[in-house]
């Protein structure tokens, strides 16, 4: 992570890959591991769609953290689902299954929620009708629900009137499927993440123009396609928002937005930015899945931003991005002028008389025209409230506007950011809190000098049962630190001395020279911890064979056996931080450690949890009750055993886990963490 340097976000992965990688994992022929998958609602419906064809997927319903595993069964395999498959509020879900399916020996019905149901679906039925499949609507014409019954189809070639990814996707799906060859023309490029995606697992998809139609080909279609392997890259129209954002604040340290993807057809703001003066630096880091992604830096410029003129042919790759760039002008110096743009008044809102309204309510000259905005900069106070029109982007760029010098605006709706991006104006609050000279909001405990390079050391301790180790787990993961299992290190020892000759008899008296000889050692690999025992790494479950379990309390009691292992647990603390979880972390290990948590339950709550870990599943009440007792012998025994009582370190942060799910006692944690951080990251 980025310390003193700047501060270093992250943002959601983009949706539109997201939904293609689920979909085309579902056709590949084995398992597919796909990272940082966001868990909005369109992901969420697609994933389901493909699991109700008989595919299996995994990891979804996890903290988020965990990569989605899809175990593709190759294509034509999907199976009959029991019902028809509701994709929610999924546009792009629906019409890229639709072509999948339309390669498919079935008949399935799509539905979708009421705005869903208004969306057009016939651009998409009309060609793979024309291959072969049936699409037939049930309820109005055009519109979901529909029917698709697909098989065998037939070659095309497709004359698309207006460019449009999600039929050229649906067409090329359908050819894949089915295995013909099919050709997409359009007017003008729409955006290509379906054929990088498909030429990343193992098909052939020529592009170019011909005549002044711009023609993708499948020729040759693949009789299998390879699982993908890849991290989902942050959505490049949400990281625009923190560009901004840094573009807009005045002697700010850089601001460098992690993986972003860049695919040419999504980036069309970067020389936009470039002619107003604003550097954003671009950082490689490679192509998974077909799609560049890198690290976007980008340093405040603050007063010194310049008018642009946007028009013509660069503003299909960038049509989101207008009210962003509208905001930028309002604090540029000259005017701006945005033509070409008509499409913006059927978007979500009509964007073109949204920022109009909004900007001149504030105080910026502007003036409307059918297709495109003309602004005049102002160096002057903006201020007053921002209407939304249930525009998602529209509420975010005022937000980010309104946080930047000399600007106090009030959002009326910004719970309309969730659509695209959960979590914004929290980001947007500490990326704000986090800037230098911001003053730390009241009882918050202030961050880390700029340019300190210190470790973070969290400890974590708590009660049997509490959520301790997963938590740990989960808050190290989040934060990019590394999680120290010291409960593993007094087990490598109980393991590694019944291996050896002494054996684990008298205990008590073992010697510094035999616990020397063990040599129990610690290996890092991204943030996790591998224990060497005699130079050789050992696997978990060596660690949790049930005799070690059943002396190790025994062997962690001996104080030569603490002793030994404290340097090694203090070597730990290397690289931005450290999670240390164990009873003595906060109080004898890391007495200075920066944030200090002690997780507790209610006692019956604890005990659900331990039959739960042991694999009961739905436990009844008697067996509660009775592991609770067992758990109160315990928690007296280990708050009042002589070495290394189970004590609650001075300081130390209860958090009551009772009615917190792994998620949000991770979330709990991770906020007492942040001020200390110079480096924010969303995940
Ligand atoms: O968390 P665990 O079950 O892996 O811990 C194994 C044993 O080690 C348990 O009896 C508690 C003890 N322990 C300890 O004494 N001090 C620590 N810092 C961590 C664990």
């Amino acid at each position: 992570m980025d310390r003193g340097e700047g501060l270093t976000i992250r943002v959601p992965g983009d949706k539109s890959i997201t939904q293609r990688a689920l979909i085309l994992g579902a056709l590949a022929d084995g398992e597919s591991r796909i990272g940082a998958v966001p868990r909005g609602g369109d992901p969420l419906a697609t994933a389901r769609a493909v699991a109700a064809l008989g595919v299996e997927v995994r990891g979804l319903d996890g903290a988020g953290t965990e990569p989605v595993t899809i175990r593709g069964p190759g294509l034509r395999r999907w199976t009959q689902p029991a019902g028809a498959l509701d994709l929610c509020n999924s546009g792009t879900g629906t019409r890229l299954l639709s072509g999948a399916l339309a390669a498919q020996p079935l008949a399935v019905v799509l539905r979708g929620d009421a705005s869903l149901s208004q969306r057009p679906m016939e651009r998409i039925a009309a060609p793979l009708r024309r291959m072969g499949a049936s699409v037939d609507y049930l309820g109005r014409p055009g519109v979901l629900p529909m029917r698709i019954g697909g098989g065998v189809l037939t070659s095309i070639r497709h004359d698309g009137e207006v460019a449009s990814a999600q039929v050229k996707s649906a067409v090329l799906l359908a050819g894949i499927g089915a295995g013909v060859p099919v050709e997409v023309r359009e007017p003008h490029r729409s955006r290509d993440h379906s054929e990088r995606m498909l030429e990343a697992m193992g098909a052939e998809v020529a592009e170019g123009w011909r005549g002044d139609a711009w023609s993708v080909r499948l020729a040759d279609p693949p009789a299998r396609l390879e699982p993908l392997d890849m991290d989902i890259p942050g959505d490049f129209s949400s990281a625009i928002f923190f560009i901004a954002w840094a573009a807009l604040a005045t002697g700010q340290r850089p601001v460098t937005i992690r993986s972003v993807g860049l695919n040419p057809t999504r980036t069309g703001l970067l020389p936009v930015l470039a002619r107003m003066g604003v550097d954003v630096e671009v950082l490689p880091r490679g192509a998974p899945g077909g799609e560049p992604v890198g690290d976007l830096r980008v340093v405040g410029k603050g007063a010194g931003l310049q008018a642009v003129e946007v028009g013509g042919d660069e503003v299909p790759g960038l049509i989101d991005e207008v009210p962003i760039v509208a905001v930028l002008a309002a604090r540029a110096d000259g005017v701006t002028r945005i033509a070409g743009a008509a499409e913006l008044r059927v978007k979500e809102s009509d964007r073109l008389a949204a920022l109009a309204v909004n900007l001149r309510r504030m105080g910026v000259a502007v003036e409307e025209f059918p297709d495109g905005l003309e602004i005049r900069g102002t160096g002057k106070p903006l201020s007053g409230r921002v209407e939304c029109f249930h525009d998602h982007r529209i509420a975010m760029a005022f937000g980010v506007l309104g946080a930047s010098p000399g600007c106090d605006l009030a959002i009326d709706d910004p719970g309309v950011a969730d659509v695209s991006f959960p979590g914004f104006w929290e980001l947007l609050a500490r990326v704000e809190r986090h800037s230098v000279g911001a003053a730390p909001h009241p009882g918050q405990i202030p961050a880390a000098p700029p340019g300190a390079d210190r470790c973070i050391v969290v400890a974590v301790d708590g009660s049997a049962g509490s959520g301790k180790s997963t938590t740990a787990a989960a808050v190290a993961r989040r934060l990019g630190f590394r999680h120290l299992d010291s409960g593993a290190l007094y087990r490598a020892v109980t393991l590694a001395l019944l291996q050896s000759e002494r054996g684990c008899e008298d205990v008590e008296e073992v010697t510094p020279a035999e616990l020397d000889a063990l040599r129990i050692g610690l290996d890092w690999h991204d943030g996790t911890m591998h224990v060497r025992i005699r130079g050789t790494l050992v696997p978990d479950e060596a660690l949790r064979e049930p005799r070690v379990t059943s002396l190790v309390s025994r062997v962690s009691a001996v104080p030569l056996v603490r002793d030994h292992l404290l340097e090694l647990q203090r070597s730990a603390a290397a690289g931005p931080g450290l999670v240390a979880e164990g009873r003595d972390m906060g109080t004898v290990i890391f007495p200075s450690a920066e944030v200090k948590v002690h997780l507790d339950a209610e006692i019956r709550e604890r005990a659900r949890r331990r039959l739960l870990q042991r694999g009961r599943r739905q436990p009844a009440a008697e067996e509660v009750d009775a592991e609770a007792a067992r758990l109160e012998l315990r928690d007296q025994r280990d708050s009042t055993r002589a070495i290394a009582p189970l004590t609650q370190a001075e300081g130390a942060a209860t958090v009551d886990t009772t009615e917190l799910d792994p998620p949000g006692q991770t979330e709990v944690i991770v906020q007492l963490v942040l001020p200390f951080l110079t480096s924010v990251e969303y995940n």
